[in-house]
């Protein structure tokens, strides 16, 4: 049988329309989120406990992403009413790491056509031929892709790198600049690469003490938390 080849989306490119049944409802993808970010992300399976795990976890941290204009949208290729029993048991039954009673009221799309997994390129036949990976697309507030990462059906992302990115990308947008190796909200931020030879020469002679050039090419600037948290955290 001829093997189907499925585009990848990239980062830059506009997220791949789609209408899906969720559990919260029918969406219309990425128009109904238009003005926010968005997390897509996709899960291997339902009653599983990696993603079970994950589940608690998103939907414990969900108001800290709200707060900072982020919607979460999961998937699976599982069917309607396995969501809704599984997030019922969720809450009902599970306990873990002090979470309990936790509801999950973002949606989660069905996709047992598998039609939205493959527009996003979550099937990786050489890890399932029935289960999607753990993928995660950050979308920004005009429906462009601005980071993609692929976890293995084996590993739980870590949620606080998620975060961490949502809020590098906001910052990038909003105050113009770059964030080096293990940035966290407060750390020192990179400014744009001299773009000529005088602003190289400006740079380097420059004897203002809120710049820092290690060469110039690699200039970082202070940047903190309260002046980031305030310009992109929704009052
Ligand atoms: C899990 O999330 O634990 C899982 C998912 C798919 C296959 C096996 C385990």
């Amino acid at each position: 049988m001829e093997e189907k080849v499925f585009a990848m989306p990239r980062i830059g490119e506009k997220a791949p329309e789609f209408k899906a049944i969720t559990t919260q409802g029918e969406i219309n993808f990425p128009s109904d989120y238009k003005g926010s970010w968005v997390i897509l992300f996709s899960h291997p399976a339902d009653f599983t406990p990696v993603c079970t795990s994950e589940f608690m976890t998103f939907a414990t941290l969900e108001s800290k992403f709200n707060e900072a204009n982020c919607k979460l949208v999961g998937l699976s290729v599982d069917g309607l009413y396995s969501h809704i029993a599984w997030l019922r048991t969720i809450k009902e039954k599970i306990e873990y790491k002090g979470m309990k009673n936790v509801e999950v009221t973002f949606p989660l799309i069905e996709d047992i056509t598998m039609n939205v997994a493959q527009k996003y390129g979550m099937m990786m036949p050489g890890e399932s031929d029935t289960k999607a990976v753990r993928a995660v697309f950050i979308i920004d507030p005009k429906g462009i892709i601005r980071t993609i990462l692929y976890y293995p059906i084996s590993t739980g992302r870590n949620f606080d790198e998620l975060y961490r990115i949502l809020i590098a990308l906001q910052t990038a947008d909003e105050f113009g600049v770059a964030t080096p190796a293990d940035w966290r909200p407060g750390d020192e931020v990179i400014v744009p690469t001299a773009g000529s030879c005088g602003v190289a020469k400006k740079r380097m002679e420059s004897k203002d003490e809120d710049i820092k050039c290690y060469d110039w090419f690699f200039c970082t600037k202070k940047l903190e938390k309260e002046t980031i948290f305030k310009k992109i955290l929704k009052k």
